[in-house]
């Protein structure tokens, strides 16, 4: 069987890693992009050392040129692109009234304008790949995914982390949009919105809240990066073949909380 290709932003820590690492475990090549060129190449060190399944590309992907390298690079390198995981986002801090209006830019620019050029890049490509074909009525034979990181603040809202939160919200839209656009290509978008996952960006967020992270969350922990990437690698793969222009939640039960329930103790551990 042909190797699937997949890019995935923001791949050089976090969830980003824990995605590229897993759609590598199930047979894919996969290039990382990221902006921090450092620990890009050491997270291909760690992923593929001596292999060549997987390449980085230092890339912003806010950046249209950047991003247009981005998919030049992969084309070079691997001759195909099946599939896309949009999860470089950054957090910046501020309300309604203290959010400078460049940091409002700046988080817009990498979390929404960055996924929009990346996607609009991967999916002219895939739609020229499909339109090229004789036989269109095969378009299950190279089964194309998009894959957007979302949060459940594409719903529920953080009045310290308006930016972020609009970026979210929009992201959600712009995946059921894309779904909608593409479906006839037989294209699908989706995306996965996490509640709180053990990384650095958790870290800057949460400070010492961790605690009531917890009591909110049904499961009583936050979640490890594998556990968001499982998701992602299903719905990369055939078992999500009729799945289009969804978010699943991997959120604890997060959005299920009602507040009937009573808030659940701290636990030890992750
Ligand atoms: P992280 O901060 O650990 O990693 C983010 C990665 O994105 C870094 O490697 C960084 O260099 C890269 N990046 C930042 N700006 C970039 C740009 N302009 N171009 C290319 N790469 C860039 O963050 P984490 O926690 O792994 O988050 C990944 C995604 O998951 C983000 O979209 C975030 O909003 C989302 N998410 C995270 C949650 C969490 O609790 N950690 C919860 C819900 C969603």
């Amino acid at each position: 069987m042909v190797e699937r290709v997949f890019i995935v932003t923001g791949a050089a820590k976090g969830i980003g890693f824990a995605c590229a690492r897993r759609l590598l475990e199930d047979g894919n090549k996969v290039v990382l992009a990221d902006i921090n060129q450092a620990d890009g190449k050491k997270a291909l060190i760690e992923l593929a050392s001596g292999e060549e399944r997987a390449l980085f590309v230092e890339c912003d992907v806010s950046n249209k040129l950047e991003v247009h390298n981005l998919v030049a690079e992969t084309l070079s390198a691997f001759g195909r692109i099946d599939g896309l995981v949009n999860n470089a986002g950054i957090a910046v801090k501020g309300g309604s009234l203290d959010l400078s209006v460049t940091d409002f830019d700046r988080v817009l620019a990498v979390n929404l304008r960055g996924a929009f050029l990346v996607s609009q890049a991967v999916a002219k490509y895939m739609v020229d790949e499909i339109e090229s074909r004789e036989d269109r009525s095969r378009l299950t034979e190279r089964p194309y995914s998009i894959i957007n990181m979302s949060s459940i603040n594409d719903t529920v809202a953080l009045p310290d982390y308006l930016a972020y939160t609009v970026s979210k919200g929009g992201l959600l839209q712009m995946t059921r949009s894309m779904a909608l656009e593409l479906a006839p290509y037989g294209i699908r978008v989706n995306a996965v919105g996490p509640g709180s996952v053990k990384t650095d960006m958790l870290s800057g967020v949460a400070g010492d809240a961790l605690e009531k992270i917890h009591s909110r969350t049904p499961l009583g922990r936050v979640a490890l990066p594998d556990e968001i990437a499982g998701v992602v690698s299903f719905l990369a793969g055939e078992d999500s073949s009729y799945i289009t222009g969804q978010c699943i939640y991997v959120d604890g039960g997060r959005l299920a909380l009602n507040y009937t329930m009573p808030p659940r103790a701290p636990t030890e551990g992750i």
